[in-house]
């Protein structure tokens, strides 16, 4: 099956992100069936003002006050009434849901289902995902008082960007996204990066895999034009991945090959005013995910952060001889065109990525370990194939290429200090191996949700059992 995309017929925030700096998940249950249908019927047709409606797809002038969203689980299906021969038409995994899915991705000791923070170690008691983005607090507050009107809120999760679009780490994020042929247009490419078809993130059009499609759920009308996602609350050890890079940086500095990493004289190359010790902090930075803090990929730019001309953020490949190490983050869950084991899937675990970080301000310089992280958003047309894959294939195992496999990803890997290493590259084709890597990240809860389309929001609407 393959159709016409129509921006109106599906969610927001889907194929393309809101921009807007704040949001609210809300976590849902279903305790009144009616008030709930009621409740969806009305977010659809904007007939009732104490109702919000869903954001689409469709172009807006201006942002809007306030988008709103949602998302169901495998139970929150169940109890809006989807009879068991469609509910058995999702995929397994969506089925099971995350928490049972925990070994395959990686969640085990500290981030065990046992271990999550409430209400996700209840996770047959969610829903919903509901979410709420608005910089204005009052709207917020408003929405999330007419949404308890109609389901029971279980927990709430609020997100903000940080400054200078950084994460938790220190990093800046969000640069590469797929972006969709038929909907990011020449015009809205600028960096002419390459396209995916809507399959990638849509239930029924064309994937990358010639002749293959994801299976669409049924009745059409709930399956089509659908989306999977998986939303984590992941929370970061800031203070852990500084000292992290600063023992790095000790041990290299007494390495005998220091010159292949940082030549003499080169620690000013590497950004304005740097000492050497600091340059090396942020070298490892850069080769455990794949770019410099600022953004800057370390592929076209492994000598310096601040490279003069500017480089590409997004238009760039890997290869053999690439400075980029292959176990970097950013390459392990894309490795774009670059050599690996599973040739045919390079580009077919794509991911879009919708996260925003929570918690407190970190300062590197008056370091403190109070909880902060990030609500991680990953959705695909196939949680199984592009979430999963991509999680335990490349991610935990490296089964994606020789040099990597046995090791775990350096920035969230389920890493533990006594096994762990990371290969850096030198500037002479060598490696220097890094030991004693901890779990940066560790998951506090999280769920596998379907995003629903307009036309299965208002089929789940109108369910009469
Ligand atoms: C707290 C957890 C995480 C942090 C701090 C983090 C951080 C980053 C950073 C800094 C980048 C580079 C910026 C960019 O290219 O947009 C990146 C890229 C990326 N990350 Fe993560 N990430 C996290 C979790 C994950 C997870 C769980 C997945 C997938 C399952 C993932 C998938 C990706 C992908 C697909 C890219 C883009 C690669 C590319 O297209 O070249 N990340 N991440």
């Amino acid at each position: 099956m393959s159709a016409e995309f129509d921006p109106n017929a599906i969610q927001g925030n889907i194929v393309r992100g809101y921009g807007i700096h704040h949001v609210r998940y809300l976590m849902l249950e279903v305790t009144d069936r009616k008030a709930a249908r009621e409740f969806l019927v009305a977010s659809l047709n904007g007939e009732n003002p104490n109702v919000p409606i869903i954001q689409r797809e469709t172009e807006w002038e201006e942002n809007p006050e306030v988008c709103f969203n949602i998302s169901l689980t495998f139970p929150g299906l169940q109890a809006l009434g989807v009879s068991k021969k469609n509910l058995a038409t999702f995929p397994i995994e969506f089925r099971d849901g995350m928490a049972s899915r925990a070994l395959k991705i990686g969640d085990f000791g500290d981030s065990a289902p046992t271990k999550w923070a409430p209400p996700f170690d209840e996770p047959d008691r969610i829903h919903l995902i509901a979410s709420i983005y608005s910089d204005s607090e009052e709207h917020l507050d408003k929405v999330q008082t007419q949404v308890a009107e109609a389901f029971n809120i279980l927990g709430t999760r609020d997100g903000r960007d940080l400054a200078k679009s950084k994460v938790v780490f220190g990093y800046v994020d969000s640069i590469s996204q797929p972006k969709f042929k038929g909907i990011h247009d020449k015009s809205q490419n600028k960096n002419d990066e390459l396209l995916d078809p809507l399959g990638t993130i849509l239930l029924g059009y064309p994937t990358r895999m010639e002749g293959v499609y994801f299976g669409i759920p049924s009745p059409s009308e709930l399956g089509f034009n659908g989306s999977f996602n998986a939303f984590r609350v992941l929370s970061q050890d800031a203070s852990g991945f500084e000292n992290f890079l600063t023992e790095a940086a000790e041990f290299l500095l007494k390495h005998p090959n220091l010159k292949d990493v940082l030549p003499p004289g080169g620690a000013r190359q590497v950004g304005k005013g740097f000492s050497r010790k600091t340059a090396l902090r942020e070298i490892v930075a850069a080769q455990i995910v794949g770019r410099w803090r600022n953004g800057v990929p370390y592929e076209l730019s492994p000598d310096t952060m601040e490279p003069d001309p500017k480089v590409s953020l997004t238009n760039f490949d890997y290869n053999r001889n690439s400075r980029c190490p292959v176990g970097a983050h950013m390459r392990r869950c894309n490795p774009r065109g670059g050599p690996i084991v599973q040739r045919v899937a390079n580009l077919t675990r794509r991911i879009v990525r919708r996260g925003m970080s929570y918690g407190p301000d970190f300062d590197p310089k008056n370091p403190d370990d109070r909880e902060r992280g990030l609500l991680g958003n990953f959705l695909g047309a196939n949680l199984g194939a592009q979430f999963e894959a991509v999680m335990y294939d490349w991610l935990n195992l490296g089964l994606q290429h020789p040099d990597i496999t046995g090791s775990n990803d350096p920035l969230l890997g389920a890493n533990s200090v006594d096994t762990s290493w990371f290969d850096m590259t030198t500037r002479t084709g060598g490696k220097i191996r890094l030991h004693g890597l901890p779990r940066f990240v560790v998951c506090r809860g999280g769920a596998y949700t379907f995003l629903p389309s307009i036309a299965a929001i208002n089929y789940l609407s109108q369910l009469k059992n």
